[in-house]
């Protein structure tokens, strides 16, 4: 299968791999996996009192798409309000890398994460 350039040029200088400590109050972590595949993600997102994400990392254990894809969204979100990344959908990934159909739920896996993500976010914000 041929990987678009986009996706090997994420695969090959992943941005913003690594971890944030998770007991920091800002922290949220999503961490989802793809039934398909196995494959799994973990995005963690750095929130400031205004909701506005000041940084982002993430480490996934799963294919070139999977990683290209969590590497995107971590420059994406960055500097973005939790609605904005809210509403990055799995299409604008897959378009800006060319995803094949095949490739669409990897995708769809770090959208996901975001979600899981923002999810905890809500939850320690109603405590
Ligand atoms: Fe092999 Fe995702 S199916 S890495
Ligand atoms: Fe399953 Fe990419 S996440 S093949």
């Amino acid at each position: 299968m041929a990987y678009s350039e986009k996706v090997i040029d994420h695969y090959e200088n992943p941005r913003n791999v690594g971890s944030f400590d998770k007991n920091d109050p800002s922290v949220v972590t999503g961490m989802v996996g793809a039934p398909a595949c196995g494959d799994v993600m973990k995005l963690q997102l750095r929130i400031d009192d205004n909701g506005i994400i000041e940084d982002a990392k993430f480490k996934t254990y799963g294919c070139g798409s999977a990683i290209a894809s969590s590497s995107l969204v971590t420059e994406w979100v960055k500097g973005k309000t939790i609605e904005e990344a809210g509403a990055i959908k799995n299409t604008d990934i897959a378009e800006e890398l060319a995803l094949p159909p095949v490739k669409i739920h990897c995708s769809i896996l770090a959208e996901d994460a975001i979600k899981a993500a923002l999810e905890e976010y809500k939850t320690k914000q109603s405590k």
